[in-house]
């Protein structure tokens, strides 16, 4: 069993694995020290930064959110089957747990919901907001990497176990650790319901990963914001700008804060020096044609057993059998 170390918020149990993450002072010193600077992207999502994700969510140029919304919500009926009664679902990655209502009210009887997530007060707030609408539905949220490996908390009932990974977060792996990741869920048994964006024009994908508006460039530069919250950092936000591409060799945005000009700045009791032009290496963001996707599931030792694609071919949802 876990720690419960908030044993009961409301109907919420709250397991707060963040202890055992790399602290984020650890992850800014040795990726500012390192060539090129680079710091891991799930550092993005504080409370700051999941609140600006939702904002991102709800752009013109972010067609992944409301896409994915539509084929789940088409889906939902045939992923209920798939799913059958009784069943947990374990969501990676759970921001808002808004995309898992559209699945609960298509399921029969669900039992459980286990939203997994690093940022912890945002995670906290949506798995209070969930319990409140699906009374009879047992909520443990854990505050956790992923990617580290713990046991999940006991629930009720006698359905499968499914993890729900949707967002096109799996496209910030490293194409052979998703496949690690894809291949530790199977290998537990647990089938798996995940969004992946599919491969499609730079016209498309630059700008939303770069919008009009900014959000996007606020997101990117609220690490460094972070940075002077909680690490008394002195970067100044004017002289560093928001970078996306698209890479089209390796299939995937590349995500990075570059600095304007040559400037030392000071984080967690270090010097940094940045060269007018040099790029902290923030996310990646790959982009899978279905075929690819499912040839590294199958690999991973998954079979497809479903895929859903919207009309325009911008995104798709996938069915794994463990
Ligand atoms: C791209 S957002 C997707 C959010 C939501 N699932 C959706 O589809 O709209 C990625 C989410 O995963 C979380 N996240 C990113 N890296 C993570 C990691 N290594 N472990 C746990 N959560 C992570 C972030 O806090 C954020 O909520």
């Amino acid at each position: 069993m876990l720690d419960l170390v908030t044993p009961v918020q409301g109907r919420v149990a709250f397991y707060d694995l963040s202890r055992k993450q790399e602290s984020f002072a650890e992850a800014v010193v040795a990726g500012l020290s390192r060539t090129p600077k680079s710091i891991p992207s799930h550092f993005l999502y504080d409370a700051q930064g999941s609140a600006l994700f939702d904002r991102i969510c709800a752009l013109p140029e972010y067609y992944p959110t409301r896409t994915e919304m539509r084929i789940l919500a088409q889906s939902a009926p045939a992923i209920a089957r798939l799913v059958g009664p009784e069943a947990t679902l374990i969501e990676l990655g759970s921001g808002s747990s808004v995309k898992v209502r559209l699945l609960l009210d298509a399921m029969t009887a669900p039992s459980a919901y286990v939203p997994i997530d690093v940022s912890g007060e945002h995670l906290l707030a949506a798995a209070e907001a969930l319990a409140a609408d699906y009374p009879g539905l047992a909520v443990a949220a854990i505050c956790a990497d992923y990617g580290d490996t713990f046991p999940l908390p006991e629930t009720p009932g006698r359905g499968r176990q499914v993890a729900f990974f949707p967002g096109s977060t799996i496209g910030n792996l490293e194409p052979d650790d998703a496949e690690r990741f894809l291949s530790g869920w199977a290998r537990s048994g647990v089938d798996m319901i995940v969004g992946v964006d599919l491969v499609k024009s730079r016209d498309v994908l630059e700008p939303a990963y770069d919008d009009a508006e900014g959000v996007t460039a606020a997101f990117s530069l609220n690490l460094l914001a972070r940075a002077n919250r909680e690490l008394s950092a002195d970067f100044d936000l004017s002289a560093f700008a928001h970078r996306s591409r698209w890479d089209e060799e390796s299939s995937r945005i590349e995500i990075g804060i570059e600095s304007l000009k040559d400037q030392i700045v000071r984080a967690a009791g270090h010097s940094f020096r940045f060269a007018a032009g040099e790029r902290i290496e923030t996310e990646h963001s790959y982009k899978y044609p279905v075929a690819g996707f499912q040839a590294m599931a199958g690999r991973a030792g998954y079979r497809p057993e479903a895929v859903w694609v919207d009309p325009d071919q911008l995104f798709s949802v996938h069915y794994l059998k463990a």
